[in-house]
């Protein structure tokens, strides 16, 4: 994929607020702080289009992408910050129901872990409910930088047991700090793109 223009949409809490278009589109879940939104950056090749930072819970709404005028990154709100109140989780809930059962030309997730933890019990969680609606799930095992090359393999093993994916070669590991893994993600998007 090559990268021609890359632009910000618009931020939405419910499906009134998604914007219209028949374009496909590949949603990013995964942990707060995880990095889903360095990942975009990484990916378009742009310093700060999607918003980052170090404090969790910084994308609360769901946020739309438009790349090339062909189709769209969604950038999710991230899931696990604890500190949230009961009434923000529940919201969580309901936002993320809505958005999948509601947004048709979704075709594929990209599901962000960190290559340096066993998956949580809310990434299981996740992976499993994309898996039952039918939706391809990509795992992108991302801040792989943190880690030595060495450990890679050891780690992508232990994520891909916790999600019961058959092989760890089918995880990327990634890096938004050197890059890795940048190809790879624009292979298999090409891929579930031109389905
Ligand atoms: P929420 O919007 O809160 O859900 O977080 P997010 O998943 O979008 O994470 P974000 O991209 O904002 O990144 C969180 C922090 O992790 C930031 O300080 C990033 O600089 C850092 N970070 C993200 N990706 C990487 C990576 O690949 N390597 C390293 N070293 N740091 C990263
Ligand atoms: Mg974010």
């Amino acid at each position: 994929i090559i990268i021609r223009k890359a632009e910000f949409i618009t931020s939405a809490v419910s499906v009134n607020g998604y914007p219209e278009g028949p374009e496909p589109e590949i949603a990013l879940a995964g942990r707060s702080n995880v990095g889903k939104s360095s990942l975009i950056n990484k990916f378009i090749n742009r310093k700060n289009l999607a918003r980052t930072g170090n404090t969790p819970g910084k994308t609360q709404m769901i946020n739309f992408y438009r790349i090339n005028d062909e189709w769209g990154f969604v950038d999710l709100p991230g899931y696990g910050y604890a500190k949230v109140s009961k009434e923000l989780k529940a919201n969580w809930g309901k936002m993320m129901e809505e958005y999948f059962s509601r947004r048709g030309n979704l075709r594929a997730v990209i599901q962000v872990v960190d290559i340096r933890h066993i998956p949580s019990l809310e990434d299981e969680e996740m992976h499993g409910f994309l898996r039952n609606r039918g939706l391809p799930v990509l795992v992108v095992a991302t801040k792989a930088d943190k880690i030595s090359k060495g450990q890679w393999g050891k780690h992508l093993s232990q994520i891909a047991k916790a999600l019961n994916i058959p092989d760890w070669r089918m995880i990327i590991p990634y890096s938004a700090e050197t890059g890795l893994g940048v190809p790879e993600l624009h292979q298999a998007l090409e891929e579930i793109l031109a389905m």
